[in-house]
């Protein structure tokens, strides 16, 4: 049974097959996927304090290294960065194209008394005559996987370079799509979605197109369908957008076994 909003009916017998299609893939839109059922679930199904948990001080040491002040947090979904990072010190924008997500993380600041800056603003649309530059720039959560096309990714990439003072620092995450595309999908709950009260399992699966559906325990059911980018693309694609891919990070671990690590963290400068 879904909601009658729900983002994407898993196993409809009228959901088109988009099997074998290639790059023609057009799933529904970031903005119409995180619609307000499925994010007033959102943090149920990652749980902000077993997240906390698993993640550690890894940003915050990663930014404190590369010597950052100034935080923009591109994809902030419910918030959950833009908080960790404001509570240990970092002057954080936090930014989001899905007017749910926002409203969301609004009501998440306001409850925890935090005044952080917040926009609703697609990625194209950055400019850094609006928004000023930053330090660092965040894309976490594997959110950049939402765009389908390289060179519409390669131009966000771009818009985020635009963002960053001179040396600044990028930071985007993505599923290990590696893993998942020879058949070793795993989501240990320990990192990214680790709410008890959902499972996270496999829809369509291809080269061009992957799909996590999200189960609650009350039987309620929602998809992502997202563009499955191996790693090695998307460093490529950051150098082509005019970045240094300083280092990967599986799990948070410098050392990683690329074929069982849930989440591979990619940071880079310019
Ligand atoms: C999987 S969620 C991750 C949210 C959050 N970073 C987290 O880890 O909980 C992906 C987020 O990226 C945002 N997003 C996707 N495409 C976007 C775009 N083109 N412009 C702005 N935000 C976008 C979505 O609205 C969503 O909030």
């Amino acid at each position: 049974m879904f909601p009658s909003n729900a983002s994407s009916p898993v196993n409809s017998a009228d959901r088109p097959d988009l099997r074998g299609v290639g790059q023609a893939v057009t799933p529904l839109a970031y903005t119409e996927q995180y619609n307000a059922d499925f994010v007033s679930r959102w943090d149920e199904l990652i749980d902000w304090t077993k997240r906390a948990e698993g993640e550690g001080p890894f940003f915050s040491q990663l930014l404190l290294q590369a010597g950052a002040c100034r935080v923009f947090d591109a994809s902030c979904g419910s918030g959950f960065h833009s908080v960790q990072l404001r509570r240990a010190g970092f002057d954080v924008t936090a930014c989001d194209g899905s007017p749910t997500m926002v409203r969301q993380a609004k009501a998440n600041f306001a409850s925890r008394g935090l005044d952080i800056p917040i926009l609703c603003c697609d990625w194209h649309d950055l400019d850094p005559r609006q928004l000023g530059t930053f330090d660092a720039v965040l894309c976490l959560g594997s959110s950049l996987c939402h765009v389908f096309e390289e060179p519409e990714r390669i131009a966000v990439l771009k818009r985020f370079r635009r963002l960053l003072n001179p040396g600044g620092v990028l930071l985007v995450d993505q599923r290990n799509f590696q893993a998942i595309l020879a058949g070793q999908f795993s989501s240990s709950g320990r990192y990214y979605y680790c709410g008890k009260t959902a499972k996270v399992t496999l829809g369509e699966l291809h080269e061009s197109l992957c799909e996590f559906v999200y189960t609650f325990a009350d039987g309620a059911r929602y998809s992502l369908r997202v563009c499955p980018i191996l790693p090695g693309r998307l460093r490529g694609e950051m150098r082509s957008a005019g970045f240094v891919v300083k280092q990967s990070y599986g799990d948070f671990k410098s050392v990683y076994d690329p074929m069982t690590a849930d989440f591979i963290i990619h940071q880079a400068h310019i």
